[in-house]
């Protein structure tokens, strides 16, 4: 349709932000800003490089392997000008692996590669779950399995342990595709569509009512299929799935390899946890929140084989997770764990009371931001009082006042003055 500007109703246009977006306005920023920060800071730790994508793909991306859940009920996707079907990105595991699938080659393995973009999910917004959020995935490619798992999962513990967090406040609940599918051949003894519908039932039956999870299961197995999956997921120790499956599998290997590791106090097994994304393949987990007000997933992740498949190119092992900035933030709150970031940092408030001392404010800002303070200079002339109520307003930890040939500068924390003809070595000392 041609934008006419005489066809636009009158009607009253919002200033809320679209449904499920949030406006970041600057206490929320900084808060996400600290979360990104250490997200960085722990991505260079393991030696993860940055990336990033476009946000828009073609639908087909998803298609291939994201599964029915994202591609019927949550991706955005529109016909652009050109006719082709796009869509804003829901996660960024298909276009990591795009990217990859142009590289690998002539990249020495394992790729380690890290990045946090927004996402866009037609979600109902609800406490821990909006229609836009940023999400830290870390992605290993190439490297030998087990081995890559644990250093993922190591660096979400390290990460959660860099914000304060312990295993009191974290579990990671994890287990292995390759156990339900033995449970599926072998036991359930079902073919590929039925496991495909299993899958969901499992994905599922931690959050749907018995009644419910009873009518899923009678409409696809037998009573005897029936009871050996409920078996299955009343399993809730490495122990018990080890003996009820005994077969060799990449879980059996990482939890005999994480023995005596401080990774293993955070690791339980949990039945339910198979992903909602098709692609997994082997290795699956989620990280929990253990607080009773704020119970859910704040990560999730897994290993992938096939991935690269969808692009013709020979496989390519992948292992990964994403972390989302609304859980992350939730997580924190909720465990006192979360920084005051009400003022901004450390910043200065410069005023000056009369036209005469402009330029003296000015010199003064000057000076203080070349040697890396965050300076706001007032730009006009302002009376005492008044600077004090703004300093007060804007959460200013420092006011300087230029009203004659005085500097003084006052330490609005702790409640300190000093005044000065220069800026002096006591000023300085309080900043530092
Ligand atoms: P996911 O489980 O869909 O996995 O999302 C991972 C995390 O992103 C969730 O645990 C949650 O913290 C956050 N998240 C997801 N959707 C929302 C939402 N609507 N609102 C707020 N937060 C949300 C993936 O996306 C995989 N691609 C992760 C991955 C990377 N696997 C391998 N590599």
């Amino acid at each position: 349709m041609l934008f006419m500007r005489y066809l636009i109703p009158m009607t009253q246009i919002s200033k809320s932000p679209y449904k499920g977006c949030r406006d970041l306005f600057p206490k929320l920023k900084r808060e996400q800003d600290y979360l990104f920060s250490k997200m960085r800071e722990v991505a260079s730790l393991y030696a993860y490089e940055p990336y990033d994508g476009p946000m828009l793909e073609l639908v087909d991306l998803y298609m291939a392997k994201s599964g029915e859940e994202l591609i019927n009920e949550q991706i955005y996707s529109f016909k652009d000008r050109g006719d082709r079907f796009v869509a804003i990105r829901p996660e960024m595991t298909p276009t990591v692996a795009r990217m990859v699938a142009q590289v690998h080659r002539e990249t020495p393995k394992p790729i380690r590669w890290y990045c946090i973009p927004n996402l866009m999910r037609y979600e109902r917004p609800q406490k821990g779950r909006l229609r836009e959020h940023w999400q830290f995935n870390c992605d290993i490619f190439g490297g030998p399995e087990v081995l890559s798992e644990i250093e993922i999962l190591e660096l979400i513990k390290d990460l959660l342990e860099h914000f304060g967090a312990t295993n009191k406040h974290f579990s990671i609940l994890i287990n292995d595709r390759a156990i339900v599918n033995e449970l599926f051949s072998n036991v359930l003894k079902v073919d590929e569509q039925t496991s495909y519908k299993l899958y969901k039932i499992i994905d599922k039956s931690k959050k749907l009512p018995e009644q419910k999870l009873e009518v899923l299961m009678d409409e696809i197995l037998s009573s005897e299929q029936k009871a050996n999956l409920k078996k299955y997921l009343s399993l809730n120790s490495f122990e018990e799935v080890f003996s009820f499956l005994d077969i060799k599998s990449p879980l059996r290997d990482l939890i005999e390899k994480v023995q005596e590791t401080e990774l293993l106090k955070y690791l339980n097994y949990d039945s339910s946890i198979v992903r909602g994304l098709d692609y997994y393949t082997g290795i699956v987990f989620e990280v929990f929140d253990l607080h009773p007000d704020n119970r859910r997933a704040i990560c999730g992740g897994g290993s992938y084989a096939n991935l690269l498949q969808i692009f013709k190119e020979s496989p390519l092992q992948g292992v990964g997770f994403g972390l989302g900035d609304v859980t992350l933030r939730d997580f924190l709150i909720t465990h006192d764990l979360m920084p005051d970031f009400t003022q901004p940092d450390d910043a200065i408030l410069v005023t000056y009371q009369a036209d005469e001392f402009e330029k003296r404010a000015a010199q003064v800002s000057r000076t203080f931001r070349q040697a890396g303070f965050g300076v706001e200079s007032n730009l006009k002339p302002i009376k005492t009082s008044k600077a004090f109520q703004l300093a007060e307003k804007k959460n200013y930890s420092y006011l300087i006042l230029i009203e004659g040939p005085e500097i003084v500068f006052k330490d609005l924390v702790n409640k300190k003055e000093v005044r000065s003809q220069t800026i002096n070595d006591e000023i300085w000392e309080i900043l530092n």
